[in-house]
């Protein structure tokens, strides 16, 4: 009898664990074995990237996505740098028509109808959507000094952005920012804010990357001796910049240490999302004109200061350098790089999952947005598109493709009031279009933002002055 009850106990514990099992596995919508509605402090998954990368796929019910081209021009497979095969989808969509076919022609109708439609879009194809409810950030000045840059008197301020996580304390995130403005001014000042690059401890440089890297400051002079401030946003200790890094950061302290789902943010809308949070800052110091602060970023960073600037209207002004793909330039565009290099486990984590698709099943014409309608999103807040020049810089960023994108997003600037491109036809390297309200240049040099920061000051000049 007593072995009976035993064996039947036994029996039933394992039925209950093989059931829960079960539930666990079908109700969980990250494709992971972790139960969802587990306790809050389990532990944050760990996955590589290319597992993160194979789970979505997963989710995505796809087998393969098509592998994209590489960017080193003598290489078998290079990205195409041909202008006669550049326009597979010439049609762009139509960034002043309804989903329904009826035209735009007001600008109600573009805030009341049309650019909610886009704004959905690029959340629930793209970027992927920003959670509700994002956690407070408490800004902790760390330290104020004097010093003279280039012999200008200039008072830093150093913070730190604590991102309340008691919701899950398993994780923590302490934003990296500063806040550097003349130290003779008169009264609050203009400020342009950067996604600054860092290298980890003991990163080895060679002498010419070390000028580089140096000479990237040279701006910050320039827009001081305007009478501007300059501020610095360390991007990855927002979020990292892998796929990995996914259940950490502020990605995984939303998400309690568990994978995206599909239409989750990425990491671009965080790096955003970081620049929202040190606005609010700078909104509240009073040496700052929290009315005319702007964001520049470069490449990766370039590609974050669009979205930031797309989807916080408080930004006045972007400087967006060399962003490509994912960025200013057209993803239905051939040449350079494409929509397959970033939805690769490489680069996969700057988009939501559901932009995986477009390389898999789906091809870059079915994108319902492009980016020409990415910077109609900023409209009519003043941007300036840059870039090198090709014989320098290369072929990947596709200067052609991002000043197609500027000119297609003139028709959403016009119906504001505001100034386009001025033309239809791309001028030579140098050449500056900054009369409008979106503006345009490649200059002489590569892969930096550098060579257009005194043409990018005299644009701004026109908005930041009082
Ligand atoms: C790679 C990537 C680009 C990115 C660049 C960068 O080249 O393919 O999309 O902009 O890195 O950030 O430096």
């Amino acid at each position: 009898m007593k072995v009976t009850v035993k064996i039947g106990c036994f029996a039933f514990l394992l039925i209950t664990l093989f059931v829960c099992q079960l539930f666990a596995q079908s109700e969980n919508p990250y494709g992971t074995n972790t139960p969802v509605v587990a306790d809050s402090l389990t532990p944050p998954v760990r996955l590589t990237a290319r597992q993160d990368h194979a789970r979505l796929m997963k989710l995505l019910n796809i087998d393969s996505l098509r592998q994209g081209p590489s960017g080193n021009p003598n290489a078998l497979n290079a990205a195409n740098s041909d202008e006669s095969k550049a326009n597979p989808y010439p049609g762009l969509p139509d960034p002043l028509r309804l989903n329904n076919g009826r035209k735009v022609t007001t600008p109600e109708m573009w805030w009341k109808l049309r650019r909610p439609e886009i704004e959905e879009d690029f959340d629930g194809e793209i970027y992927g959507r920003v959670p509700k409810n994002l956690p407070s950030v408490h800004w902790e000045v760390i330290s104020t000094t004097k010093d003279t840059i280039k012999n200008i008197p200039a008072i830093t301020k150093k913070l730190l952005g604590h991102v309340d996580n008691s919701s899950y304390s398993l994780l923590s995130v302490d934003i990296h920012f500063s806040l550097t403005v003349p130290a003779n001014a008169q009264g609050p000042v203009p400020v342009m804010m950067e996604f600054g690059f860092t290298f980890p401890p003991g990163f080895k440089m060679t002498d010419t990357m070390k000028k580089f890297v140096d000479s990237m400051s040279n701006w910050q002079p320039m827009v001081l001796s305007k009478g501007w401030g300059f501020a610095i946003l360390i991007p990855t200790s927002v979020q990292e910049d892998n796929g990995a890094g996914l259940t950490k950061g502020i990605i995984g302290l939303v998400n309690k240490g568990q994978p995206r789902k599909l239409d989750d943010w990425g990491t671009l809308r965080a790096w955003a999302w970081g620049a929202s949070r040190a606005l609010d800052y700078l909104q509240t110091d009073s040496s700052v004109d929290g009315k005319k602060v702007g964001i520049e970023g470069l490449s990766r960073y370039g590609k974050a200061a669009l979205v930031t600037m797309a989807y916080d209207q408080r930004f006045a002004i972007g400087f967006i350098g060399s962003s490509g793909e994912g960025g200013a330039k057209l993803l239905r565009r051939n040449f350079g790089e494409q929509v397959e290099n970033i939805a690769s486990s490489y680069e996969y984590h700057w988009m939501c999952g559901n932009f995986l698709k477009y390389a898999g099943p789906l091809v870059p014409g079915d994108l319902p947005v492009d980016a020409h309608e990415l910077i109609a999103m900023c409209a009519p807040r003043p941007v300036f598109i840059s870039c090198g020049s090709p014989a320098v810089e290369g072929n990947w960023v596709d200067d052609k493709g991002q000043f197609m994108a500027a000119v297609a997003a003139g028709p959403v600037y016009r119906l504001l009031g505001k100034k386009d491109l001025g033309t239809t036809e791309m001028p030579p390297v140098g050449t500056a279009l900054i009369d409008g309200d979106i503006a345009f240049r490649q200059h002489h040099g590569g892969h930096t933002t550098l060579p257009n920061w005194p043409t990018f000051i005299k644009f701004a000049e026109r908005y930041f002055r009082d």
